[in-house]
């Protein structure tokens, strides 16, 4: 797997932690296009291994005894454009593929392994190599960029997140029987996410948190625009 500019440390990497549902893809992404940055949105790269084990045919019971050898041989690629990375599955450039019902009901599975976590490390570490970098995940403050200058967590109620889930997917809000899945699918992520063993999705101590429950896309973006300047021009 290859990734990243590869140059030295150039500037400043603000990382966005959260759970699902709470904005942080796409405040991430909207941050790093007001600040030049490039966006790096690492579930996509989990999602990116779970795919890649789907259509291999791999059942999910043997996902455990998966080696890192064998991870790294599912050719998954991450490749630098202007204002990201474009996720490579098996030579081919994949996007949509990610966030089908499958893989979304399978990454969590996966996010657990120890093999998973070790083979990803690299990738995401050379991807903020050259620095100017938004990360978004579970994890990117806490294990992949410890040292990163801004730290931001997000948080927002479940319901609220599933109401977005819900939207995102064109179905909707108002369904309370499609809402009421979408909360237990919800709770039932956070809980495997923020439960498990290695890497669990946790706040930084450093890391400064927004509730976004209440807020206004655009307002959450001029949020963490306005803390990466406080930080990183002092
Ligand atoms: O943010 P997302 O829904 O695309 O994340 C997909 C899964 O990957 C989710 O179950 C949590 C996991 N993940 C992780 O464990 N660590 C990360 N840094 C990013 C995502």
């Amino acid at each position: 797997m290859t990734a990243g500019s590869g140059a030295a440390s150039e500037g400043p990497i603000v990382t966005l932690d959260g759970p699902a549902g709470s904005g942080k893809s796409s405040t991430a992404k909207a941050v790093a296009r007001v600040l030049g940055y490039r966006h790096l949105d690492s579930g996509a790269l989990y999602r990116a291994l779970t795919l890649a084990l789907l259509r291999a045919g791999i059942a999910l019971d043997d996902w455990p005894e998966i080696s890192e050898e064998f991870l790294l041989g599912l050719d998954v690629d991450m490749r630098p454009t202007e204002q990201g990375f474009t996720i490579w599955v098996g030579g081919a450039p994949v996007d949509t593929e990610l966030r089908t019902q499958e893989v979304t009901e399978h990454v969590s599975h996966l996010a657990r392994l120890p093999a998973v976590r070790r083979c990803l490390l690299d990738l995401q570490r050379r991807a903020g190599s050259g620095g100017r970098l938004v990360a978004d995940g579970r994890d990117m403050g806490t294990v992949v960029f410890p040292d990163a200058e801004v730290k931001i967590y997000l948080v927002a109620d479940v319901k609220e997140r599933a109401r977005r889930r819900l939207l995102e997917q064109g179905r909707a809000e108002s369904d309370q029987v499609e809402l009421a899945l979408q909360i237990e699918t919800i709770a039932d992520r956070d809980r495997r996410d923020s439960q498990r063993d290695i890497s669990p999705l946790r706040k930084a101590a450093d890391a400064h948190e927004i509730d976004t429950t209440g807020l206004d896309f655009q307002d959450q973006v001029d949020a963490v625009v306005a803390r990466v300047r406080r930080l990183t021009l002092s």
